[in-house]
């Protein structure tokens, strides 16, 4: 981690605090005191944290301390960012309370952190308790296992912005649950940390004349993102440690815009009217705008959802920064919240005064239960009744805080986690020996933790209309019929005839009967089998008379289990996106297992690079297949309700259509990432050999990092043209990962280059393309990048390509180039064209559905 100023100044914050002294700093806050408390609960000396934070011992704050106890997690998840303050918490078994001195008159930051796991025995699932800080209840009925299991996370942050205190005395009480027996409450880390005035009156969005005066609330921040940008670490946020997270995960519908990245000589200068704490330079110099095609900006809305609570009033806080346009009028926009307008025809010019300005606005809004949905909606839309000069939107970043309500309570209920697959059996890693719980430890693992974020499970990116393409080469495995990793207790019940799995899958899953399916591929006619493996044989086939579908059949002989098949389609059904091969349907009558897929025209990826090539793709052409490749994965992890693991990335898994875009396939071999009660799936070591994570084949260990490693190796097969695993070459030169990693070492990649697109790299497009690439094949999974940076930094390596003197020199061009700009930083061309008319049009209906799904 970089020594920043920022880090500096925490360091000597936090060394003033342990000498309890209150230092009065100027040019901070103007002059005013400055607390700030770092606490490691349970733990007894300092210690400092991955970031190079310090965070003190919480006893002398605690009230009580002879009530309380202290104990270490008893297991470590992989995902955590730090052992400090996560490894240790405070737990109370009885009420007890904190008590800070502060400096009144001023907001204070509250970061409460939780990682649910075993302490001494106890099981963090028993865990339910309140929090209240200055008669302002926090937390209620609070559950961070059950919390961190809807997430799929490993911790849980909450945030708090607590309005100025009379008096100068803060207390923050745990309130065990009385309504559950065993329970207890528990914290890992605390932070109260003084911030400065950033909040004021708001417009309520759909009352003319309405405001609220955000001064006078406690908040909860829900969601803090850096739209079109990249996850903003605490140690690089302006002065309040806030983290800044990617917005993609939000995104609805297919339509996903344009990311773009501010020039270098961009100087971002904050004017006097917004404070660099309210978002820092990184978060203005990123951007998400609609798309090069006015036609088609005209026709959607740029649109993000969360999942809120529901009877409770939001503060929208949106944050701009041009530094495309010059002009007043050259970008217009509605910006509609939960559908209504919050502010028509807005201009970022003409708020801020000029390009590199940043400017924020807030909105409030009062979400009911009215609608019966806990989901706020986030969209902007060309205004063209002033004619500007482009269709077209940008955000920069977006905030969303809860507000208390009229009884000072912040508090909702426990996200509802979805129905998990069973565990495996035997699973290694159950608490030590001395426990005889036989539970196993509760910890989850995650990509995004953060302020309990929803990612959203309702972001299901449509893709519309079926695409007829084909699936060759299936290899092997596909979905675990067999149930060999996660059988346990459930027998296989066969079930002739009736079909049970559309009743569950809430009509998203087609029912095809054995009929339609005998129809389709001529009684199961061997001519049109396309791929084989150990499950059975695929088919190309044809449904509803003509539309080309590619047929999976299970082996009528093996052993199946009917209620794992289900559970997988109800599974699969729900997941939609551009970069995935869609499940149709499926049929189960006759104790059949048979799953219906798009037919993808151009096959595998693999069949594309090298084995008698049926062409040569062009580096750019390659690049774009890594990018909707790494989208789809991206989105299998993070993007649908539970982090999905592939657990076989690799270059015959990834799909071509009749555009070449690529999209992920087999994913029915994934499973969903670890639940609560795991630290990480163990199972049978599955996958493919070339692309194993070498850390899931040595301890059974996998999550979603391993399809990291397994991505890694792809991206090198696409700029090396060889198969990951190659026998008939010398021992060094037999596994792809190795080889590369070794180049890179030697300083040699250049030369392992495939021949045919050598010439087409440009040299920093090279060298992104594989320190991105050297990093997802890091041993082990903590160092590798999340798919989530991989994409940011395909795309970013695609800038490059696109043009030579690299993206700044792109994001130069001013205003009339502005479109030609984005062109050459698209990022998803092959989106805007394939996904986004389908979503708007026919295929919104059919995914209003399964975005909306009644009574979820
Ligand atoms: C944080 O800031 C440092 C120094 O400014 C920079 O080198 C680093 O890349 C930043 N990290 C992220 C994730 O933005
Ligand atoms: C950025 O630099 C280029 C030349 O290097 C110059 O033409 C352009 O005006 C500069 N932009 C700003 C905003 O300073
Ligand atoms: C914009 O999209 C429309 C509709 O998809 C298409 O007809 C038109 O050719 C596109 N325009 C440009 C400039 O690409
Ligand atoms: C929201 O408020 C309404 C009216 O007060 C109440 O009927 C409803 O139960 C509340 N819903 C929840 C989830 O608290
Ligand atoms: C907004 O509109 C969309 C469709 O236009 C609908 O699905 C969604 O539920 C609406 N959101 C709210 C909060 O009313
Ligand atoms: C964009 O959203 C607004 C508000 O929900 C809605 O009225 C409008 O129809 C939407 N436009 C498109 C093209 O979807
Ligand atoms: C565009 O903005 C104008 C001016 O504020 C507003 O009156 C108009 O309704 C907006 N147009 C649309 C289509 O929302
Ligand atoms: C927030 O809580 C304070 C203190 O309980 C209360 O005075 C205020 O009315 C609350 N805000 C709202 C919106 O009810
Ligand atoms: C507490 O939370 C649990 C889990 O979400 C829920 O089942 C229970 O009904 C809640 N209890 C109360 C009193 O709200
Ligand atoms: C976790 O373990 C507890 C105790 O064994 C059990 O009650 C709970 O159902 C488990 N949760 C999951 C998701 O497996
Ligand atoms: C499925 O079961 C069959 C027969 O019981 C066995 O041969 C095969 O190896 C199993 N497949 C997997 C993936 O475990
Ligand atoms: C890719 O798909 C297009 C459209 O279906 C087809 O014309 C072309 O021949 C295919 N190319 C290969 C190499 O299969």
């Amino acid at each position: 981690m970089n020594c920043n100023t920022q880090i500096l100044f925490w360091a000597i914050l936090c060394s003033c605090i342990i000498n309890r002294i209150y230092s009065r700093k100027n040019n901070i806050f103007s002059a005013s005191n400055l607390d700030s408390f770092v606490l490691a609960c349970g733990a007894s000396s300092s210690a400092t944290d991955a970031d190079g934070r310090n965070w003190i011992p919480d006893t002398e704050f605690l009230n009580a301390p002879e009530k309380t106890t202290s104990a270490n997690a008893q297991s470590q998840d992989p995902s955590l960012p730090s052992n400090v303050p996560y490894m240790r918490a405070r737990i109370f078994k009885s009420e007890s309370t904190y008590k800070f001195s502060i400096s009144p008159k001023e907001r204070h930051l509250i970061r409460l952190h939780f990682y649910p796991s075993f302490y001494n025995n106890m099981n963090c699932f028993d865990a339910f308790f309140s929090v209240t800080v200055g008669g302002f209840t926090l937390l209620n009925n609070f559950s961070a296992s059950i919390t961190a299991q809807a997430l799929t996370q490993a911790y849980i942050v909450k945030e708090f912005a607590l309005i100025p205190l009379k008096s100068g005395a803060l207390s923050l009480t745990f309130i065990p649950s009385t309504s559950y027996e065993d329970s207890f409450a528990f914290v890992n880390g605390i932070e109260i940390i003084s911030m400065p005035k950033i909040f004021q009156p708001a417009p309520f969005v759909g009352f003319s004349d309405m405001s609220i005066n955000a001064e006078y609330y406690t908040m909860q921040t829900m969601y803090r993102l850096n739209v079109g940008g990249q996850f903003i670490p605490g140690t690089n946020d302006s002065g309040l440690v806030r983290t800044w997270y990617d917005d993609s995960p939000y995104l609805f519908g297919a339509a996903f815009g344009v990311t773009s990245k501010a020039s270098k000589n961009v100087s971002i200068e904050y004017p006097s009217t917004v404070s660099k704490y309210i978002a820092p330079v990184d978060v203005y110099i990123t951007a998400r705008t609609m798309g090069p095609n006015q036609t088609v900006n005209l026709n959607f809305n740029l649109t993000w959802v969360f999942q809120i609570d529901i009877n409770f009033t939001y503060l929208v806080r949106f944050h701009f920064c041009e530094y495309q346009m010059s002009k007043v009028n050259q970008r217009v926009f509605n910006i509609f919240i939960n559908n209504q307008t919050a502010y028509p025809a807005a201009d970022v010019i003409a708020w801020a005064g000029g390009e590199g300005v940043p400017v924020y606005k807030d909105f409030a809004i009062h979400v009911d239960d009215q609608s019966g949905d806990d989901q706020l909606w986030v969209a902007l839309h060309p205004n063209v009744t002033y004619h500007p000069e482009y269709y077209n939107a940008i955000l920069n970043g977006l905030e969303i805080f809860k507000v208390n309500d009229t009884k000072g309570n912040l508090a909702g209920p426990n996200p509802v986690p979805s129905p998990t697959p069973k565990s495996p059996e035997n699973r290694p890693f159950s608490p030590s020996k001395s426990s005889n719980h036989g539970r196993v430890v509760g910890v989850v693992l995650g990509t995004v933790a953060g302020f309990g974020l929803l990612v959203a499970g309702i972001a299901f990116f449509s893709c519309g209309r079926k695409k007829v393409v084909e699936v060759t080469s299936c290899t092997g495995s596909w979905l675990p019929l067999n149930g060999s990793s996660r059988s346990s207790g459930t027998k296989t019940s066969k079930n002739s005839g009736s079909s049970r799995f559309t009743s569950s899958g809430g009509g998203l899953c087609r029912h095809f009967s054995l009929a339609e399916i005998k129809l389709g591929t001529n009684n199961f006619d061997d001519s049109g089998v396309i791929g084989v493996g150990g499950f059975g044989k695929v088919y190309k086939g044809y449904i509803d008379g003509g539309t080309v579908v590619a047929i999976k059949r299970a082996n009528p002989s093996s052993e199946q289990g009917v209620h794992e098949f289900q559970t997988e389609i109800n599974l699969l059904s729900k997941l939609r996106h551009c970069h995935l091969v869609s499940l149709i349907g499926a049929c189960d009558e006759d104790n059949e297992m048979i799953l219906v897929y798009d037919h993808m025209a151009n096959g595998t990826l693999r069949e594309h690079l090298y084995k008698n090539s049926k062409s040569c793709l062009s580096w750019k052409q390659r690049l774009d297949i890594c990018i909707g490749a790494a989208r789809g994965l991206h989105y299998l992890h993070t993007g649908a309700k539970h982090t999905i693991i592939h657990r076989d990335v690799k270059s015959t898994n990834i799909l071509l259509d009749e555009n070449w875009v690529a999209k992920v396939s087999d994913f029915g071999l994934s499973r969903t990432g670890p639940t609560v009660n795991e630290t990480h799936v163990s199972t049978v070591v599955k996958g493919s050999f070339g692309y194993l994570d070498p850390e899931y084949f040595r301890r059974q260990k996998l999550t979603e990092k391993s399809d990291v490693y397994s991505f890694g190796v792809v991206l090198f097969e696409v700029l090396c043209s060889r198969p990951a695993l190659d026998p008939s070459l010398s021992k060094e030169q037999v596994s792809l990962a190795e080889w590369a990693l070794l180049n890179h070492q030697r300083g040699t990649l250049e030369a392992i280059i495939d021949p045919h697109i050598k010439g087409q790299i440009t040299l920093d497009c090279f060298k992104n393309f594989a320190e991105i690439a050297v990093k997802c094949l890091s041993d082990n999974g903590v160092h590798r990048p999340s798919m989530g940076t991989v994409l940011w930094n395909l795309e970013y390596s695609l800038q490059f390509q696109n043009n030579p003197n690299g993206p700044e020199v792109v994001a130069e061009q001013k205003a009339n180039d502005a479109y030609n700009m984005h062109t050459t930083l698209l990022t998803i061309e092959e989106e805007d064209e394939v996904c986004e008319e389908r979503g708007e049009h026919s295929a919104n209906a059919v995914f209003s559905q399964i975005v909306n799904p009644q009574g979820r």
